[in-house]
């Protein structure tokens, strides 16, 4: 097993405070129920961001949370990563403008485009950061406003998904720590199938345009079903990988943390894995699919409720638009 390079100090979250049920998608006109959604998904309710409450604002809470954690101080950070799909504007990254929000005045920052699994992406991203001396302390933050990019009138999509942030303050580990930081990462990526969860226009390709508007190309439209196949042998796949690197087995894993996206796909990586359900932490069914963000939401509430303490050997694994996968073993 590698000696860690970096460890995470400190989690946080950010969720707005508006609850939607699934009852309350019948005020919607949709022609859809809570036990189908329930059935298929696992999902009861999201949070759903006010209108005062943008990608940044959500970030900034979970950010705040994770630096109080960790001890440090705006000026500490070196590099903000920040993961989403849904950008508070095009240009420049939503990353500046938390830098902004928080005054972290010496910090590079950017956006890592790699939908659900952007957070993890991150991670690893910042991991090489601190590996190659870049920075010392990395803040990485998944934030996502899905409720402004899914299409409300689409049953088999906007009872998917909700909002919030969830962020990580990451740090160089020290000489004298073993035992604690990243084991092992797996990235991976299958650009051909990119086609089966995407928003066809409204980006440089296909512009936004009054004809973009009415047909409703700029929202998310996905293939559920090929999806779901995809994110099974995707996320099996991953958790092999991570295992592998960490040279450990589900036995060895105090806690497996997947993307929340459907809680079907959540048994099956479990089973694959090697690790019992009582092991694995879900909360989808109340954030419903909050994309990059829904890990460190995950990890946040498991350290909140002391199913992560320090020494805890965390499996953490994620599936998203692209295809892009990925995993990661950390001791807490
Ligand atoms: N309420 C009621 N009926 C519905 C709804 C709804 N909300 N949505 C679809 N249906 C209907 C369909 O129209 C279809 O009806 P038909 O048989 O008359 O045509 C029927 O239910 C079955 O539809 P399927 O799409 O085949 O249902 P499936 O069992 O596959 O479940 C679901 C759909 C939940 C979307 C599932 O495919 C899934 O979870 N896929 C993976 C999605 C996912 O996890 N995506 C995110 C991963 S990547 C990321 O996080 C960005």
């Amino acid at each position: 097993m590698k000696r860690p390079v970096a460890y995470v100090a400190g989690m946080g979250r950010g969720v707005p405070a508006r609850v939607m049920t699934n009852h309350d998608f019948a005020a919607l006109g949709l022609e859809t129920n809570h036990d189908w959604i329930v059935e298929r998904t696992g999902i009861v309710e999201r949070r759903i961001a006010g209108p005062d409450e943008t990608t940044c604002s959500m970030a900034a809470t979970a950010s705040r949370a994770a630096m109080k954690r960790a001890g440090v101080e705006p000026g500490e950070i070196g590099a903000i990563v920040l993961s989403t799909a849904t950008p508070d504007r095009l240009l420049p990254s939503t990353a500046v403008d938390l830098q902004a929000e928080l005054g972290a005045a010496h910090a590079a920052a950017f956006d890592v485009s790699a939908a659900c699994s952007g957070w993890l992406y991150g991670m690893t991203v910042a991991e090489g950061l601190i590996q190659s001396g870049v920075v010392e302390t990395a803040l990485v933050v998944g934030a996502e406003k899905m409720s402004s990019i899914i299409d409300w009138q689409d049953r088999s999509t906007c009872i998917l998904f909700g909002d919030g942030a969830g962020a990580a303050v990451v740090r160089r580990t020290r000489k004298d720590e073993t035992r604690r930081g990243i084991l092992s990462a797996y990235m991976k990526s299958d650009g051909t199938l990119a086609e089966l969860l995407w928003r066809p226009s409204g980006g440089a390709k296909v512009p936004f345009s009054e004809a973009v508007l009415m047909d409703r190309s700029s929202f998310v439209r996905m293939a559920g079903r090929e999806t779901f196949k995809h994110a099974v042998r995707s996320m099996a796949d991953a958790c092999d990988r991570a295992l592998e690197g960490a040279h450990l087995t589900g036995h060895d894993v105090d806690i497996l943390i997947p993307h929340q996206a459907n809680v079907r796909i959540i048994e099956a990586t479990a089973k694959h894995a090697n690790v019992s359900m009582e092991k694995v932490y879900v909360n989808v069914d109340r954030y419903g699919n909050t994309s990059s963000a829904s890990i460190p939401i995950a990890i946040d509430e498991a350290v909140e409720q002391g199913r992560i303490k320090e020494g805890t050997t965390a499996l953490l694994v994620a599936f998203g638009a692209g295809f892009t996968w990925g995993s990661m073993v950390v001791r807490f």
